[in-house]
């Protein structure tokens, strides 16, 4: 039987897009509307772009569908996904509002965990061995723009050991092992112990590193100390701190490196220093303040977490 003129099957991906479009136009809620429109919109486009084929759009939607099988409760696919394809950046990037010498944020990871322990200011958050690398001071104070303390700001930090491997990925570690939260003293003050950051690679037994090998790319991060800074009447800031140095910090896997969050160790052999310190022997010293911007904590690390510690 012959098809009546106009019909759907006999329609250009043109006037596809916009059926699609008119089906969605009555969704209630107006961001959900924005949002699901301009995915639409750009997603047909694309297919148009680069006349996709169907045997590649299968492959995608297996590529989505072993992201999945491959995450579970220590690894996020589709956040490193997002990582390697910039898009974390971007909306780090749009988000973020900080004034000029306020801290900036950078990606999340996929290695965050939270409930980390609370821990005096001086606390060693090496909990294993020497072999956790080499010893390393952090301290500062937490700052408003006006440079005023901000008293009580939490810094929740953590990093890998000097395998470059997070704890929750490595069995040979610690629980919670190079994580700790810390609170800031009236003066703004915080000061922790840890292990000098590495660089390491990204994990290339999934799908994203399929598309690293497929690209030509490196899947190598720069030496990076994870910091979430948080206070009462301040934005949230996920971030790190990028070590000087590091031969990799030009060409981050994950496009995180700002030129603001570089630090620079220095290396501590005064034996007056050394002998106090808790490994007693030469160690990094980083001396950093953050500042932060008013503004409205996150929910997301906040609530959630204390929930999740528990
Ligand atoms: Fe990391």
């Amino acid at each position: 039987m012959p098809r009546e003129e106009g019909s759907v099957l006999g329609t250009t991906s043109d006037q596809i897009t916009e059926t699609v479009l008119k089906a969605v136009s009555g969704t209630p809620n107006r961001r959900t509307r924005q949002i699901v429109e301009a995915l639409i919109r750009h997603a047909h486009e694309f297919c148009r772009e680069v006349n996709l084929q169907p045997e590649e759009w299968l492959y995608a939607a297996e590529f989505l569908k072993r992201c999945g099988d491959i995450s579970d409760a220590s690894r996020h696919e589709f956040i490193l996904l997002s990582d390697v394809l910039g898009i974390t950046m971007v909306v780090d990037t749009l988000a973020a509002d900080v004034p000029d010498g306020a801290l900036e944020p950078s990606v999340l990871g996929p290695f965050y965990r939270a409930g980390a322990p609370v821990e005096p200011n001086g606390a060693d958050i090496a909990r294993g061995e020497d072999s956790d690398g080499e010893p390393t001071h952090v301290f500062g104070r937490v700052l408003d723009p006006h440079g005023d303390p901000v008293g009580g700001a939490e810094l929740d930090v953590w990093g890998t050991n000097a395998n470059g491997l997070y704890e929750n990925v490595d069995p040979d570690q610690p629980d919670y092992n190079l994580r700790g939260r810390f609170y800031t003293d009236e003066q703004g003050r915080f000061e922790l112990w840890t292990v000098k950051p590495v660089s390491y690679p990204i994990p290339v037994d999934g799908p994203v590193g399929d598309l690293l090998a497929a690209t030509g790319r490196s899947n190598m991060r720069p030496g990076h100390l994870h910091v979430i800074a948080s206070a009462d009447g301040y934005r949230t800031i996920v971030t790190e701190l990028y070590t000087d140095d590091d031969e990799y910090l030009d060409r981050d896997a994950v496009f995180g490196v700002k030129g603001s969050l570089v630090v620079r160790y220095e290396w501590i052999t005064d034996e007056q220093k050394v002998i106090v310190s808790p490994r007693k022997r030469p160690y990094w010293e980083l001396q950093r303040n953050l500042v932060l911007t008013p503004g409205r904590r996150s929910i997301q690390f906040t609530a959630g977490r204390e929930e999740q510690a528990r």
